[in-house]
């Protein structure tokens, strides 16, 4: 596969030949901010929304970068690319310090804004969309502005990794009280008597795009949304549960630390909001 093209700081080069200073913040204390959209038919898939969560993590980390401009450097770049089906990945970091100081640098830092545009098919997903994902819980041992979409993701790594280590598609984070924020990389919701269920947006969990328009699409469908918190306890009792995020669009599960949820199949609710996803798309 070909180096993916990117954008760094405007410009346009080969993913693989961009340098950075190993005293950049990301570098030395995940002190960067990122998106990732979804590329459909050569355009980039609700880029309005992600600007603004990219915006308002930026000013939470009062990183202070032009996101006119980052957002000017996205559309050439994608267009450069050719990419027709893809993921924008997008990462903007306070910049290199002279010295290591935990608070910001006394001189002010250039942020360094990244962009790379990488082929993904239409269907990366296709047969787990087909069959359902299986999943494990992981502690939440995240800190806690999960609202903020920063670069400091190791305990989103570490859910991750454990399983891919269990030989399953994601992991679902459980909080000190048993409930359930979201997973690893994705929002999560359960189906009970035809409504759906899924956290509230506080400092816990991420605003999820997806998670906002599958809310959407729920309530334009005449689906009852429900937003409140979804026990471990009780998860598998639930009729159906789903992921939804940037690289899963809207997935099943159907197996949760082995215990099968409903009859171990896509449930009709969900297949019906990713319906409405697909069109939409
Ligand atoms: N992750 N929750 C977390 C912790 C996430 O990292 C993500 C997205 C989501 C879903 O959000 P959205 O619908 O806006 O993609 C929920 C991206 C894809 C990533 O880390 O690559």
């Amino acid at each position: 596969m070909p180096t993916p093209l990117a954008n760094w700081n405007g410009e346009l080069l080969p993913l693989d030949e961009v340098r950075v200073s190993v005293m950049d913040r990301s570098f030395l204390f995940g002190d960067a901010v990122y998106e990732a959209i979804r590329v459909y038919a050569g355009r980039p898939f609700l880029l309005a929304e992600h600007l603004d969560r990219l915006r308002r993590s930026l000013e939470k980390l009062r990183i202070d970068a032009d996101v006119d401009r980052f957002a000017e450097r996205l559309h050439t770049t994608l267009q450069h690319s050719g990419v027709q089906e893809g993921l924008i990945y997008m990462h903007i970091s306070r910049g290199a310090a002279a010295v290591r100081t935990h608070y910001f640098p006394i001189a002010s830092t250039t942020p360094n804004e990244l962009i790379f545009v990488k082929e993904l098919t239409r269907e990366p997903y296709g047969d787990l969309h087909a069959r359902g994902a299986r999943v494990i819980t992981y502690p939440d041992v995240r800190w806690k502005r999960c609202d903020i979409k920063s670069a400091n993701l190791l305990g989103n790594v570490l859910a991750s990794q454990a399983a891919v280590d269990a030989g399953c598609d994601e992991a679902i984070l459980v909080a000190d009280d048993g409930s359930i924020t979201e997973g690893s990389h994705t929002s999560l919701f359960g189906v009970d008597d035809g409504a759906i269920i899924t956290a509230p947006l506080e400092a816990n969990v991420l605003p999820g795009i997806t998670r906002s328009l599958v809310v959407r699409l729920a309530q334009e469908a005449g689906i009852e949304v429900r937003e409140w918190m979804i026990d471990r306890d009780t998860i598998t009792r639930l009729d159906e549960v789903f992921i939804t995020g940037t690289t899963v669009d809207v997935l099943s599960v159907v197996e949760i630390d082995g215990e099968t949820v409903g009859n171990g199949k896509p449930g009709p609710v969900t297949q019906r909001l990713r319906a409405a996803y697909l069109r939409l798309v």
